[in-house]
């Protein structure tokens, strides 16, 4: 089998070789200039093209044939044009790259000139930062490229943009030497629950020989914080790492970064407050590089009524509260079943509603109060019916209509007890 991928925008066509594809990513390349008024930081966009070899394909993978990646039988000195050995480190997921094409999902491939730090023994070797985002999928990798040394026996091709030499072909030789990653872009959890957030990395030597830096920041409107930061070695994973948890109930596994290149976080006992923005940073030797994901908290509503008991007079008022909810945003709304009726229907008048309320932890609550319809038949369940994000479905609370007849039989027959057990009393 054959397969290897091309892919224009958000197009892409494959052809497969034992196991492996070629995926080509459309690109923009962000270069950072200084701009000429006040020294404003300019960024150009050039349009970029990346050639991921040999990415793994499961063997039953059954993907329609069609153009192979050839490079210009000209080499373009203008074009960019990246080629990337991804055999090792491999790029976790990279299939989602490939099925993109057929969902129709765009993959988003931004990439910048690196610089790594501290770099004096610097060869002639050139870094390239890239990030791969597929739309609506729980993918996201950053790679670190370095450009691979190119034969020069023959005149050397130079690309025109970058100044640097170019295989005979005109393609940009490299191979990835670090990437993280994470397998979630967003994530949901409860109020006072615990929730881990993924975040990986692979280099090209695992396990690690060098020191390894994981870093956790929070952005939550505009204001940023350090929730976790660490330092370990490979060889004192319980030694002499140095641990700051700026957040109370932050934590990551130094063995499970060192041992598997897992720098997740899991933050516990979770608040309103740790909603956001993270930003996990992997830093091992000269070579950093990030991932997002976003952090929601979550709380269903506690629903309940007012009354327990709801008996037909003039005028009564049913109150629905949702409690100590989050976010903000909650529906609420009355209905009512008649006997007679299988599905319950909307009341014209939907009550009014109380402000919101805010709690000390952040969530809120709110309350409808109903006009019972005097027109309602006994029998009837009124119900109140609460819609929130963190409801998987509607929740629904309902009162049963009773009639005033009712109320009286039953007093009666409370007075008549009352009144037997009384002569009882006085007999004995
Ligand atoms: C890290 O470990 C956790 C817990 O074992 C796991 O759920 C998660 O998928 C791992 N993430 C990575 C990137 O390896």
């Amino acid at each position: 089998m054959n397969i290897e991928v091309i892919l224009f925008g958000s197009f892409l066509t494959c052809i497969c070789a034992d196991g492996v594809a070629d995926v080509v990513l459309s690109c923009t390349l962000v270069e950072e200039g200084m701009g000429g008024m006040g020294g404003d930081a300019l960024f150009s966009r050039i349009p970029a093209t990346l050639v991921l070899r040999d990415v793994p394909v499961a063997p039953d993978e059954s993907l329609e044939t069609l153009t192979p990646f050839v490079p210009p039988s000209v080499p373009d000195l203008d074009a960019i044009l990246l080629e990337a050995k991804v055999s090792s480190p491999e790029i976790p997921n990279a299939d989602l790259l490939l099925h993109a094409d057929c969902n129709e999902q765009e993959v988003m491939c931004e990439m910048s000139r690196f610089s790594p730090h501290g770099s004096q023994e610097s060869s002639d070797a050139a870094y390239f930062m890239v990030s791969l985002n597929v739309e609506g999928v729980d993918f996201g990798t950053a790679l670190i490229l370095q450009t691979l040394p190119v034969t020069t026996d023959q005149s050397t091709l130079i690309q025109n943009k970058l100044g640097l030499p170019l295989s005979q072909s005109g393609t940009l030789l490299t191979e990835v030497i670090f990437l993280v990653f994470s397998h979630i872009k967003s994530v949901s959890a409860h109020l006072r629950g615990d929730v881990l957030l993924d975040c990986g990395f692979k280099q090209q030597e695992m396990p690690l020989a060098q020191e390894v830096g994981v870093e956790w920041r929070l952005q939550h409107r505009g204001k940023g914080q350090k929730v976790f930061e660490m330092t370990t070695r490979p060889e004192d994973a319980e030694g002499s790492k140095v641990v700051h948890a700026e957040r109370k109930g932050s934590s990551v596994d130094a063995t499970l970064v060192v041992t598997e290149g897992n720098a997740s976080v899991t933050l516990t006992k979770l608040k309103v407050v740790d909603e956001g923005t993270y930003i996990c940073t992997v830093s091992v030797g000269l070579f950093h590089a990030q991932q997002i994901i976003q952090l929601r908290v979550v709380q269903p509503p506690i629903v309940s009524l007012s009354e327990e008991k709801l008996v037909l007079k003039t005028s009564s008022k049913l109150i629905c509260h949702s409690v100590k909810y989050y976010p903000l945003d909650v529906q609420m709304e009355w209905l009512s079943l008649s006997p007679a009726d299988s599905e319950p229907s909307m009341l014209p008048d939907q009550g009014s509603l109380f402000s919101h309320r805010q709690h000390g932890d952040g969530t809120y609550s709110l309350s409808s109060q109903l006009t019972v319809p005097t027109d309602v038949s006994p029998g009837t369940q009124i119900i109140c019916r609460v819609s929130h994000l963190a409801l998987d479905a509607p929740v629904s609370v309902s009162v049963e209509v009773e009639s005033p007849q009712t109320e009286s039989y039953l007093w009666f027959l409370g007075f008549l007890i009352v009144t037997v057990l009384f002569f009882i009393q006085v007999m004995r």
